[in-house]
């Protein structure tokens, strides 16, 4: 049996608001706020990684729950935009904090990926292969964002969560599951691209391409029935939920949501206002901020659904510790 023993996040300072836009491309304050309720996003400095950030989240985790990362035995980070493909991010955060010898992956499941990190830990916990699982949620998606198109750029930021999954006396990840509509994936994906680097060509991260509206219909038309079925799956009623925790994509998505449950949107966090769509990071962003303010209290059960790229989903149901 498995519980998240510490929490973190962290947001970068820079705060960039929708007037920023407006001088790149054909948009306005208003449309943004409208179609999406994004009013700023955090953009990672210059040379901040993604590591760099995770670090900072996890220093976080540190500082709130005394949690020691040095014995830490495997790290998962859920990332699409990695300081790079080899040595993965989750190498360089052990290098960072120091850690001694952990194993280490990077996942790729876009904004699912932290709800997915935690299914992961919660399987190696379970299984007794591991006793400490590191999960980082964590994107610099400034930098893999195409600042020529405007159904996209406005959308982004960056940030990054973080969570320590041990064993525990009693279950607290009440129910999982996943799923994927693949035939979906090209509407919302990353281009390769070419460039020189030291001399060298390399492969690296290219630009979000999104086919937003397809992505949005898939969100509002299918989350709320994957909801259903985790619900169902813990042998619980919505009523016994406190708070669900989707992906921060758009308010909007968010809004359909709570519509189709009828679930108020008062227990329903977000992060899009302050971050826009951090991807990864959105959903410890979100629970972040309800913690701060002692409405997320131990012993509440908290609904996390992440979606995105792919078309892919992850949901699970947390007994908060
Ligand atoms: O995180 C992974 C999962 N991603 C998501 O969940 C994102 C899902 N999609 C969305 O959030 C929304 O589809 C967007 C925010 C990306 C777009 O909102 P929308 O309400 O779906 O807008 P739309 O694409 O239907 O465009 C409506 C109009 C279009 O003009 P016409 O064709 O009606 O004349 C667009 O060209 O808005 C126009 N438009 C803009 N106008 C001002 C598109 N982008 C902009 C912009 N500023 N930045």
């Amino acid at each position: 049996m498995s519980k998240i023993t510490g929490f973190g996040t962290y947001a970068p300072e820079k705060i960039v608001d929708n007037h920023y836009f407006e001088k790149l491309i054909d948009t306005n304050d208003e449309w943004i706020v409208t179609r999406t309720g994004i009013k700023t996003r955090r953009v990672a400095a210059e040379g901040e990684l993604t590591s760099d950030m995770s670090v900072k989240a996890v220093e976080n985790l540190v500082s709130k729950s005394g949690n020691d990362v040095k014995d830490v035995e495997f790290i998962v980070v859920c990332t699409t935009s990695p300081d790079q493909t080899m040595p993965n991010t989750a190498s360089r955060i052990q290098d960072k904090l120091g850690i001694e010898s952990a194993g280490c992956i990077d996942i790729y499941a876009a904004c699912a990926g932290f709800v997915y990190g935690l299914q992961i830990a919660h399987g190696f916990i379970n299984s007794g292969v591991y006793k400490k699982v590191l999960v980082v949620g964590a994107e610099a998606l400034s930098r893999i964002t195409d600042f020529t198109d405007r159904t996209s750029c406005i959308l982004f930021g960056d940030g990054a969560g973080a969570a320590i999954v041990e064993p525990s006396e009693e279950e607290h990840f009440l129910a999982f599951n996943s799923g994927t509509e693949s035939e979906l994936g090209h509407d919302l994906y990353l281009t390769r691209q070419n460039k020189i680097i030291n001399g060298k060509e390399a492969i690296t991260n290219g630009k979000i391409v999104q086919n937003g509206r397809t992505v949005f219909k898939w969100a509002v038309g299918s989350i709320p029935n994957k909801i259903r079925e985790l619900v169902a799956q813990a042998n619980l009623t919505l009523d016994d939920i406190d708070f669900i925790v989707p992906h921060s994509a758009n308010l909007r998505i968010l809004e359909g949501i709570s519509k189709d449950l009828n679930f108020p949107m008062e227990k329903i966090p977000e992060s899009v206002t302050d971050h826009g769509n951090t991807s990864s990071a959105s959903i410890p962003l979100a629970i972040e901020k309800e913690v701060a303010k002692g409405t997320i209290k131990p012993g509440m059960t908290v609904l996390m659904i992440g979606f995105g790229g792919g078309l892919t989903f992850a949901g699970t149901i947390v007994k908060w510790s």
